[in-house]
């Protein structure tokens, strides 16, 4: 089976899809943003570690056009920076990860208030990894409503637990250009070694047995009550992450159908409200 397809890391170079802004933060320009169309998807993904969020975001920004945003990608890129570079708030925010447990709101809010440009982006946004506490919705909730901003839809992904832990101690990683695959179920070619680049792959450290359970603890107490906050607020949407990463992409696609047409509805009401005036 081929490997799952993900995002890169930004380059310096500002190469295509690089998510400049994302990553070296608001004053760098992404090379590449796509033109509104008036209604951008702006989505959240929810999930337990490792349930496939990330490998879904890159199949979604395919089709949608919207960044991909995910927090663990942005403390990985930072702990790859120079020791000096580092704030003490980051070298601590490394410690839990490596740990798995959440790094605290303060931290990750600092990273993605400094980043609020790609809340604004015209093209739109998938959050992976974030919100992932009550406190860093309402910080979001409170963001987006500053800037009249609607979120689309939140997506909760769910498979047992065995599975999970089965993804997630078999995800092997590129070094080079991050393409994601699994020992077992998406194993590259040649063993250790990229089919894209020839890259090493190497395991998370948080993908040992010791910080996935430590993980799966954090996502229980911190994250699974944001299903209930966002079914409260009627953007929540159900999906079940068995299968290929392709059939759960269509399903996903099915459950956000729905409000592709109230978007469209809206649209024509809105261009027929300006033609009255
Ligand atoms: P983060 O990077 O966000 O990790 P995570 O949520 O634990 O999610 P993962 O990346 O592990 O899994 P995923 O759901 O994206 O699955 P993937 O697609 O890779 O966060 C890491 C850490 O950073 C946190 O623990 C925390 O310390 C910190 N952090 C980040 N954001 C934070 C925040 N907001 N607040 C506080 N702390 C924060 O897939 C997994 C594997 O399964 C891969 O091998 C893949 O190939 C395979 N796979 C995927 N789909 C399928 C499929 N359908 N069938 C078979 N295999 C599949």
């Amino acid at each position: 089976m081929a490997a799952t397809d993900k995002p890169q890391k930004a380059s310096a170079s500002h190469s295509k899809h690089d998510r400049a802004t994302w990553f070296q933060g608001s004053s760098w320009a992404c090379p590449d943003v796509p033109q509104s169309n008036g209604s951008p998807w702006r989505l959240v993904l929810l999930g337990a570690p490792g349930v496939g969020k990330g490998t879904q975001a890159y199949l979604l920004n395919q089709r949608l056009k919207a960044c991909h945003l995910s927090t663990g990608d942005l403390f990985r890129a930072a702990s790859k920076a120079k020791e000096c570079d580092q704030t003490p708030a980051m070298k601590a925010a490394m410690e839990y990860m490596r740990r798995g447990e959440l790094v605290p709101d303060a931290t990750v809010w600092e990273m993605v208030r400094e980043r609020s440009a790609c809340i604004r982006c015209a093209g739109g946004f998938v959050l992976d990894g974030f919100p992932r506490t009550l406190g860093q919705a309402e910080l979001l909730k409170r963001l987006m409503a500053s800037e009249g901003i609607p979120l689309t839809a939140v997506v909760n992904y769910e498979l047992p637990l065995a599975e999970i832990v089965a993804r997630l101690s078999g995800r092997r990683t590129c070094e080079k250009c991050k393409t994601v695959y699994h020992a077992t179920e998406r194993p590259p070619k040649v063993a250790g070694c990229c089919d894209r680049c020839d890259g090493k792959l190497f395991q998370r450290e948080d993908d040992r047995p010791e910080s996935i359970k430590v993980r799966l603890e954090a996502y229980e107490r911190s994250t699974a009550p944001l299903i209930d906050f966002y079914r409260k607020s009627g953007l929540l949407m159900q999906v079940a992450a068995k299968g290929t990463p392709e059939d759960i992409f269509q399903r996903t696609v099915v459950e956000l159908e729905p409000q592709r047409i109230g978007r469209f509805a809206q649209k024509l009401w809105d261009a027929a409200e300006n033609r009255r005036e």
